[in-house]
C-alpha cells in the first residue's frame, strides 16, 4: 500500500491494532502477474478470504482454490461459479467432500490412494489434479512433508483415477511459499515431465500444470520480481514439455497477490531496556492478536516508525506483542532498528501483511480480541 494513501487512512479515527487492505492494489497485482505469465489465476480464498476481495477477483476472472467447506461458501457467495471453484487441500472427509460436490465443485486436488477412492465414490465423475511433494527448499515458509507423492506414485494414482471414472487433468504441487528461487519451479517440472510420460505410457493424456502458490511478498529479506518468476518460470516449461503441446496452466498465488496490498498499524505500548542492554518496544500487535504468527517460522516484515521523520537516529530494538509470554517477539536475523525517541503512544507500520494475517489473528488470547480489518474498495481514494 502506498504511503500516501496509507497517510490518508490513519488520519482518521481508527483504534489500534487494526489492519487495512486495498483491493485496487491486489487487482494491480492480479493484472500484472496475468500479463507476465500465461496462467489461470486461480486464487487461494485462505490467503485473504475478505469477500469484497474475492467477488473483485472473481470478476477479474480469476478463479477459487478453496480448503474447506466454509470456503467453498465464501467462494460461491462471491460468484464464482462451481466449476470455477477448485480444492486444492489434498486431505478430506467424506462429508467434507460431499458438500462441495453437492454444491457443484468438480475439481479436486489427490495425493494419495486413500483420497482417489473417496472422490470416485463421494464425488463421482470428477476432475482430479495429482499433488506431487515439494521439499520447499528455498521457501521462508515451506508446505512439505505431508503433502504430495513423488513421479512413480503420481502416475499410479493418475491411472487409478482414471480407472475409477475419475477425470485425472493433470499435476500441482506447492515449491513452498515466500519462495526466494525463481529456479524451484524448474525442479518441480523436472518431476512433472517424468509423470507425463508415464502417464502417457499407460494410456493417459494429461493436459494441465497447476504451478501452486509461492511467489513472494515484501518482507525484509529482498526477492526477485514477478516478472523474474514469471520468466523462469516459462523456460522451465518450455524445457521440460517442449514447445509442441505445451499444457494449459494454473497458477495459486496468495501471498504474491495479497501480502504488499496489507498493512497492519500498531501502537507501543511500552519501551523497556532491560538490565543486559536489550530495548523491548512492546507494541499492541503482536503474533497472536495481530496475527504475525508466521514470524515463527522466519518471516520478517518491514517495520517503519510512522510519528517521527525518516531520518530520526535510531537504535537496535526487539519488537514485541502484548501476550504474557516470550514467543510473541517478532524474528529477525538482523534486529530491526526504530527511532531512539520512540516512546509509548507512537504508532508503527508493518508493512505487507496483506496475507494470512487477517484470518491467523486469535480471538481473546490473553484477553485481546484479534485486530480489525479495514477494507478500501478499489478506486476508493481512501
Ligand atoms: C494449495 C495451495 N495453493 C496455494 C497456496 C498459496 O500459497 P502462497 O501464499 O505461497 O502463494 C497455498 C498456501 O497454503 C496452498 O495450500
Amino acid at each position: 500500500m502506498s504511503m500516501e494513501r496509507l497517510r490518508r487512512f490513519i488520519a482518521g479515527p481508527h483504534e489500534t491494532p487494526y489492519s487495512v487492505l486495498d483491493i485496487g492494489q491486489v487487482l494491480t497485482a492480479h493484472d500484472r502477474l496475468r500479463a507476465c505469465l500465461p496462467a489461470t489465476v486461480q486464487f487461494p480464498v485462505k490467503a485473504q478470504p475478505d469477500p469484497a476481495l474475492l467477488a473483485a477477483l472473481v470478476r477479474r476472472g480469476s478463479d477459487l482454490d478453496v480448503a474447506s467447506p466454509r470456503e467453498v461458501d465464501l467462494a460461491l457467495a462471491a460468484g464464482c461459479p462451481p466449476e470455477r471453484i477448485s480444492w486444492g487441500n489434498p486431505i478430506r472427509t467424506r462429508a467434507e467432500i460431499g458438500y462441495a460436490h453437492d454444491r457443484g465443485v468438480r475439481t479436486f486436488v489427490a495425493d494419495s490412494p486413500q483420497e482417489v477412492r473417496r472422490l470416485a465414490e463421494h464425488a463421482p465423475g470428477s476432475t482430479v489434479v495429482i499433488r506431487l511433494a515439494h521439499d520447499g527448499s528455498g521457501s521462508e515458509w515451506p508446505l512439505s512433508g505431508r503433502f504430495g507423492c513423488d513421479a512413480e506414485q503420481a502416475a499410479v494414482l493418475a491411472l487409478d483415477a482414471a480407472g475409477r471414472g475419475l477425470v485425472p487433468t493433470g499435476l500441482t504441487w506447492h515449491v513452498g511459499s515466500q519462495q526466494g528461487d525463481p529456479g524451484q519451479w524448474d525442479t518441480a517440472l523436472a518431476t512433472a515431465a517424468k509423470v507425463w510420460v508415464r502417464a502417457q505410457e499407460g494410456g493417459l493424456n494429461l493436459t494441465l500444470l497447476n504451478l501452486g502458490g509461492g511467489l513472494p511478498g515484501t518482507y525484509r529479506r529482498p526477492t526477485p520480481d514477478v516478472e523474474t518468476y514469471a520468466e523462469a518460470i516459462v523456460t522451465a516449461v518450455h524445457r521440460h514439455f517442449g514447445p509442441a503441446g505445451l499444457p494449459a496452466l494454473t497458477v495459486e498465488p496468495g501471498r504474491g497477490l495479497v501480502a504488499d496490498a496489507g498493512v497492519t498499524i500498531t501502537r507501543v505500548k511500552a519501551v523497556v531496556t532491560r538490565p543486559d542492554g536489550t530495548t523491548y518496544v512492546v507494541t499492541d500487535a503482536g503474533l497472536w492478536n495481530g496475527g504475525l504468527v508466521e514470524s515463527l517460522g522466519g518471516i520478517e516484515y518491514r517495520i517503519t516508525a510512522l510519528d517521527h521523520p525518516a531520518g530520526a537516529p535510531t537504535r537496535a530494538v526487539t519488537i514485541c506483542g502484548p501476550t504474557c509470554d516470550s514467543a510473541d517477539q517478532l524474528s529477525a536475523r538482523e534486529p530491526y532498528r526504530l527511532p531512539r525517541c520512540l516512546t509509548a503512544g507512537d504508532r508503527l507500520a508493518i508493512w505487507s501483511t496483506g496475507a494470512y494475517n487477517s484470518t491467523l489473528a486469535a480471538t481473546a488470547f490473553n484477553g485481546l480480541p484479534a485486530l480489525t480489518q479495514h477494507v478500501l474498495p478499489a478506486g476508493s481514494t481512501c
